[in-house]
């Protein structure tokens, strides 16, 4: 039987992470992929003790790998966009079938690169690109091809998903429990992509087109990260029955379609509110099959090389009836390719949490709630502490009723403005997520 060779660029957690379990489960895999799949070639720039490579040749120049014509299919493992561009276009270019797990060089070069690998009929296949192990990609591609996907909503950033689980479970710091994330090889190279909603982006921008079958479109995405979470704030939303998650959201509806990416209250008995650590979830409504939900391990060496490795035999069976890209790419490439156009935030609507400090004497609470009235949002819930011994200042939480960001937006202003109001007022949208 011939074995499908692959060309494995990058030793990192997942370049590593993916070498050995190539290994350790070789027989198994060979098994569902109908022939053996076998490492011929690794292109790195610096090894890996995590990884002895037995004897596999290694490329310190990756291009070699993308040249090589023993290698059937390329890996790329390496990260970043420019060289991860340039290795995935001459892979393409020489005929080789392409895996990556990198989502920001689908989310921003994606079209581009899917249309190159149509004209030369060969695979992009990205699964470990988007969640981790989770297999969401396929998912959305095959099992809910019947559907017309309402929304789906993700914590899909498993390293901002750990920092919020831990400042609310054992009330760590930020930065303390970020600096975890990075030693446990979850956050990227940069983690300032992790906490600024980035990474998260790029892996909305890539579901979302596959859900509403749009082109790619990373400069669309709105993008908050979860820096201005505070102890405070977790404590707040557990008073009011809620969870702060970072999320990415997608909505499709008569105005277009919503792209979003945000700290976001979610009520406590939600599925989704539950999952927790490094953990991503993926809570995805289609029309016929109503919602559905996708968990496991967003990030990590062998939860991302599962992805990886279910890419290639997906590509070893193509191979062996001679075909490429048996299921299309999705709406990046494929015939039903449609743009919608994008909701803008100030018109998105969404219930509010507002933090607010305000001096303790009365009038205050009434000149607030007055100016939410005239901005036509009602107050669904409010708390106000009494204030510590000596403590003239009183934090003070509104939690609102649906309202578009730009009615928000006016009302914070004008209470900002008011002269018992201190700093700037704290907004976080809730999702109820019930349809
Ligand atoms: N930094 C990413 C995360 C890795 O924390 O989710 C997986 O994409």
């Amino acid at each position: 039987m011939k074995a499908v060779r692959i060309g494995l660029c990058g030793l990192g957690t997942v370049g590593g992470g993916t070498f050995r379990l190539l290994a350790s489960n070789a027989d198994l895999i060979a098994g569902r992929a109908d022939t053996p799949i076998e490492v011929v070639r690794v292109g790195a720039r610096r090894d890996n003790p995590d990884c002895p490579l037995g004897g596999v040749p290694v490329s310190r120049d990756i291009f070699e790998v993308a040249r090589d014509p023993e290698v059937d299919i390329l890996v790329e493992l390496i990260g970043g966009t420019d060289t991860a561009r340039e290795l995935v276009e001459a892979a393409i270019d020489n005929g080789k079938h392409v895996v990556t797990a990198n989502k920001a060089l689908i989310a921003e070069h994606g079209n581009a690169l899917f249309a190159r690998a149509a004209r030369r009929g060969v695979s992009l296949r990205f699964e470990a690109a988007v969640a981790g192990g989770i297999p969401i990609i396929k998912a959305l591609r095959e099992g809910l091809a019947g559907n017309r996907i309402e929304w789906l909503a993700g914590i899909i950033n498993g390293t901002t998903n750990f920092i919020l689980t831990e400042m609310r479970d054992k009330r760590r710091a930020f930065a303390d429990v970020l600096a975890e994330a990075q030693a446990l090889g979850y956050a990227e190279a940069d983690p300032t992509f992790d906490v600024e909603g980035i990474d998260a982006a790029h892996k909305l921008a890539i579901l979302a087109a596959l859900a509403f079958g749009t082109p790619l479109n990373m400069n669309a995405v709105f993008a908050e990260g979860i820096t201005g979470i505070t102890p405070l704030d977790v404590d707040f939303v557990k008073e009011l029955g809620y969870r702060i998650k970072h999320l990415g959201i997608a909505r499709q509806s008569p105005a277009g379609v919503e792209l979003r990416v945000h700290p976001t209250l979610i009520p406590k008995r939600r599925l989704l509110a539950n999952v927790d650590g490094v953990k991503n979830a993926v809570l995805v409504e289609g029309d016929a099959v109503g919602p559905t939900l996708y968990y496991g391990a967003g990030a990590g060496a062998e939860p991302t090389a599962s992805a990886v490795i279910a890419d290639l035999v997906d590509i070893a069976r193509d191979i062996a009836v001679g075909q490429s890209d048996r299921v299309p790419a999705g709406g990046f490439a494929g015939s039903a390719v449609r743009d919608l156009p994008v909701v803008p935030m100030a018109d998105v609507q969404t219930p509010w949490y507002l933090r607010m400090e305000a001096e303790d004497r009365p009038g205050v609470m009434s000149a607030v709630t007055r100016i939410f009235s005239e901005q036509g949002i009602s107050i669904e819930g409010l708390i106000q502490k009494a204030p510590s011994a000596g403590e003239a200042r009183v934090p003070v939480v509104v939690l609102t009723n649906t309202a578009a960001q730009s009615q928000v937006d006016e009302a914070v202003l004008q209470i900002e403005a008011l002269p018992t109001i201190y700093g700037s007022i704290t907004r976080i949208r809730v999702e109820t997520l019930d349809g």
